[in-house]
């Protein structure tokens, strides 16, 4: 049983990557030998968004229901599409996924995507998903603001797609740099994040470890 997690966030060991480390971890801890987990850091990974080509979508053509690109995302892709699972995390910037994991979203959903009524999905097999999202609002400023609803559209179509509704895990509040006191930014206080981390943070990775889990006994 093959379980990924792509890390959507060009930093490779901080809030997002370890909440995936967790996430991986809690599959592995469930689920023993017959599970292998791979950490694959998106950022690595040299690859264009979807080109509006339609290969895809050419009837007869060779390239129907996969994407024709040939960069660096091509394997990946197919690796994705086999998978048992797949928890995607992200930094939330500008109230949205990375660029980064929105280009790899349009490549590897696009491509399953059928323009008809009954809107079947050419997706090779189910695949259980999951998205941890980190981010610097609070949890209460993070719903005023609407980011869940906005983050639902996408995993919206990960479920017409890979047939499985997605777990979702927000982490509030991160610390986004080492040394607050290094850097212009008086609207937050380093102090009081480390204490928010102190006691959130240990939190949120348990969570990652049952989402993990739960992807298993799923
Ligand atoms: C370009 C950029 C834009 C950001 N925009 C937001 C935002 O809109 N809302 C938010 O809560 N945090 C925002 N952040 C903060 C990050 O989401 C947060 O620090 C996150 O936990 C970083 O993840 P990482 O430590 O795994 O890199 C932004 C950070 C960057 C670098």
């Amino acid at each position: 049983m093959d379980i990924y997690a792509v890390n959507a966030s060009p930093r490779k060991k901080w809030n997002t990557a370890t909440l995936l480390q967790h996430a991986l971890d809690g599959a592995k801890a469930a689920g023993g030998d017959a599970v292998r987990t791979e950490l694959l850091h998106l950022y690595e990974y040299s690859f264009t968004s979807c080109k509006s080509c339609f290969h895809c979508k050419r009837l007869g053509g060779k390239h129907y229901g996969k994407c024709v690109l040939r960069d660096d995302l091509a394997p990946l892709l197919e690796k994705l599409s086999q998978a048992h699972a797949v928890v995607f995390g992200s930094p939330i910037y500008f109230g949205e996924v990375t660029g980064m994991l929105r280009c790899l979203e349009e490549r590897l959903l696009f491509p399953y995507l059928v323009y008809a009524q009954d809107s079947p999905s050419l997706a090779p097999k189910t695949v259980r998903t999951a998205f941890v999202y980190t981010m610097n609002v609070p949890a209460e400023r993070m719903h005023e603001v609407g980011y869940p609803a906005r983050l639902n559209m996408m995993e919206g179509y990960m479920t017409r797609i890979f047939g499985h509704t997605p777990q979702v895990l927000y982490a509030n509040n991160t610390v986004q740099f080492s040394d607050y006191s290094k850097y212009k930014c008086e609207m937050f206080s380093g102090e009081a994040k480390a204490r928010y981390r102190e006691e959130h943070f240990p939190q949120d990775c348990r969570k990652a470890e049952e989402l993990g889990a739960a992807l298993v006994a799923g």
